[in-house]
């Protein structure tokens, strides 16, 4: 009996032990290795760690990430600032280093409204373009750009928020000039530039229901059209209390039931408060500081740091119930430090959304993802 009491209590301990070495392993597990069956997970690169000068940061992107985006570097207003004239240095160092640590690279973006160069849209007197013209430069730099990466960058950010939280179309200067038709033409133009390359449309505040609607309705519309739309991206810029999870499975599932992929673009959650409501992610929003807008300026409350890991755990959670849906998790950008949350849509604030913190170390949450996530279903 007694003996069988040592042998029950030796089998107990040593389970014990056991257990607690094949946590510790998953624990040490990076992301990329951790999600390797499931989907890429991604982090958009700025300058200095293109440039390799951020050395701390590149070694926590080769250890944890798989898939990288450029912040910055490839949206037009940097990649042409002047008509016909390309600026490639930066993109060509992003592309060669993702290529060396066998990442899946995106391009981002080719059709954007915003840090657009001003003259894509005007003539030389400041009047618009006519709609010719302004195809034929979508043309032009849809082809130079796509053309220069084809067959290295593996996916494009086609065109960028085109459709408004209501649902209708943005009034942009593609829109206003060109119409609807601006988008079916930039993924026609990404193809023939690149046709194994997969195209995306991609936009924020996605949970809203007349977005998703907006959305739905112009993928169906291209796709009916015979137009090549490979996946939608989610930017998933979140708050503490937008979007609900709920709105953004809504959205997820609705997306996923058009026969395209869905990625997590954009990944960050801000635990500031916001000046106003539903600013999304449009940068071009602005709002003046105030002391009060800046609450964590030294460090951040447990209590708010329990919250914040939670609601990381609630999205990671929803990535694993759709990870036959899901192909990349990008996290918009590497650590806290670093993210534009800090300097958006309130100049000089300290946040902290992002899974590394500012001296990149991996946040508690970032384990829990692992372990409680990234087992083969
Ligand atoms: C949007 C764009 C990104 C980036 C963020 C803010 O989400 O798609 O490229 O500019 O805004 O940094």
């Amino acid at each position: 009996m007694k003996k069988n009491r040592i042998q029950y209590s030796i089998g107990v301990i040593a389970l014990i032990i056991l257990s607690g070495c094949a946590n510790k392993k998953q624990a040490a597990l990076s992301l990329k290795d951790a999600f390797v069956d499931k989907y890429y997970i991604g982090t958009a690169l700025n300058e200095s760690q293109i440039l390799g000068k951020d050395t701390v940061a590149i070694r926590v992107v080769k250890e944890q990430f798989n898939a990288i985006v450029a912040e910055n570097c490839m949206k037009s207003e940097s990649i042409q600032p002047v008509e016909g004239e390309f600026d490639f240095s930066l993109a060509d160092q992003f592309v060669e280093f993702g290529e060396q640590n066998n990442m899946f690279i995106t391009g981002h973006t080719l059709i954007w409204h915003s840090q657009a160069p001003v003259w894509l849209f005007v003539d030389k007197e400041g009047n618009d373009v006519s709609r010719d013209i302004l195809i034929e430069r979508m043309k032009s730099h849809i082809s130079t750009v796509v053309g220069r990466y084809k067959g290295r960058i593996k996916g494009w950010d086609v065109v960028n928020e085109a459709i408004l939280d209501d649902g209708s179309w943005r009034k942009s200067k593609f829109y206003e000039i060109i119409g609807e038709d601006f988008v079916k033409l930039a993924f026609e133009f990404a193809h023939e530039a690149d046709p194994e390359a997969e195209l995306y449309y991609n936009d924020y505040s996605m949970a809203h229901p007349g977005k998703r609607m907006g959305v739905v309705n112009m993928v169906k519309k291209l796709q009916e059209q015979g137009v090549s739309i490979d996946g939608i991206g989610m930017q998933g810029h979140c708050t503490m209390d937008f979007p609900s999870v709920e709105e953004f499975e809504n959205s997820l599932v609705a997306f996923s039931n058009l026969g395209v992929n869905v990625m997590i673009t954009e990944l960050d959650i801000t635990v500031l408060p916001s000046p106003r409501k539903e600013v999304g992610a449009d940068i071009s929003a602005s709002f003046e500081y105030k002391k009060e807008l800046n609450p964590y300026a030294e460090q951040l409350p447990d209590s708010v740091k329990i919250a914040l890991n939670k609601r990381h755990m609630e999205f990671w959670g929803l990535f694993n119930k759709y990870q036959d849906k899901i192909s990349r998790v990008t996290l918009w950008g590497v650590n806290d430090s670093q993210s534009w949350r800090n300097g958006w849509p309130v100049p000089g604030r300290t946040d902290y959304p992002l899974l590394f913190d500012r001296e990149f170390n991996a946040k508690p949450v970032v384990s829990e993802i692992i372990e409680k996530y990234s087992a083969k279903k």
